[in-house]
């Protein structure tokens, strides 16, 4: 067994091989004149982990590429699992979004693993997919801290209920209502945060418009100092211009989505899991 790397996951796709023992295929890829892409795998291994977070359409044209050009067995590994917003038809006539992903996907692969899909209904759409959950590792990140955890949604509540556990420390949640895409309405809420160092947890961060609603009522309700973490660092439409404009101190995220926030690795646990076949 070899692993591919892929454009949207080279460094956590080199940490999961290093976790694993194993070599990085040798891959080619190429963009033509007209924008077109091109994948060309050289191995005659018979089996292939490949880690391609979907964090553009591009990535899923070329993890489809590579599906053609691997030869033998395929592990895909989606650290983050874009297109999973979309889980169903909120209006008539939509295209479920990760209903076509996970078709693609599974189509190939003998075993999908990815870190925190958006939601349950999304999962549905799989039917050999592995969740992994990296709230624990977000916790231990800051074990020890004298902070207090808070869920933007009570949607994430029970997530940041898994990162306080680790964090040893205490946790609560806020009201949001989404209004469209790029807005959303956070609503008062009797919180303990008065004089606290406070951190957000949150699966995903795209726009960030979660984030800094959630951050001006914590600065309300008297939070000395607001953080933000999350699993999927999506940072969408400058959203770090955005965070740290709103008062957030500091953004700490996993390298499912390779950014400069990274902090975290998921690499060991996906390779625990890959170990399981
Ligand atoms: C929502 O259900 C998710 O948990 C995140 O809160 C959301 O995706 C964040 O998006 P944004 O950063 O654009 O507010």
């Amino acid at each position: 067994m070899d692993l591919i790397l892929t454009p949207s996951s080279p460094l956590l796709g080199k940490r999961v091989a290093e976790e694993l023992g194993i070599r990085i295929s040798s891959v080619t890829f190429k963009r033509f004149p007209d924008g077109e892409l091109y994948a060309r795998v050289e191995s005659s291994e018979s089996a292939h982990v490949v880690v391609c977070s979907l964090n553009s359409s591009e990535d899923f044209v070329l993890l489809n590429l590579l599906f053609d050009a691997i030869k033998g067995d395929v592990i895909a590994v989606i650290p983050y699992l874009g297109y999973a917003r979309q889980d169903r038809e909120f209006l008539k006539g939509e295209a479920v979004s990760v209903r076509v992903v996970a078709k693609a996907i599974e189509d190939r692969a003998e075993k999908v693993i990815t870190v925190n899909i958006h939601s349950e209904k999304a999962k549905e759409s799989f039917k050999k997919l592995v969740n992994v959950d990296a709230m624990p590792l977000i916790g231990e990140n800051y074990r020890g801290k004298d902070l207090v955890m808070i869920s933007p949604d009570k949607g994430s509540a029970e997530r940041v209920k898994v990162a306080a556990r680790f964090a040893n420390c205490e946790w609560d949640w806020l009201e949001k209502r989404r209004i469209d895409e790029k807005t959303v309405e956070i609503s008062p809420k009797s919180i303990d945060v008065e004089g606290k160092r406070v951190l957000i947890v949150d699966d995903i961060i795209s726009t960030g418009g979660t984030v800094i609603e959630a951050t001006k009522k914590l600065y309300e309700l008297g939070a000395k100092s607001v953080e933000c973490a999350c699993v999927h660092a999506v940072l969408a439409d400058f959203a770090p211009v955005k965070l740290f404009s709103s008062g957030i101190k500091d953004l700490v995220a996993t390298d499912t989505v390779e950014r400069i926030f990274s902090k975290i690795s998921v690499s060991k646990i996906l390779a625990e899991e890959i170990k399981e076949i």
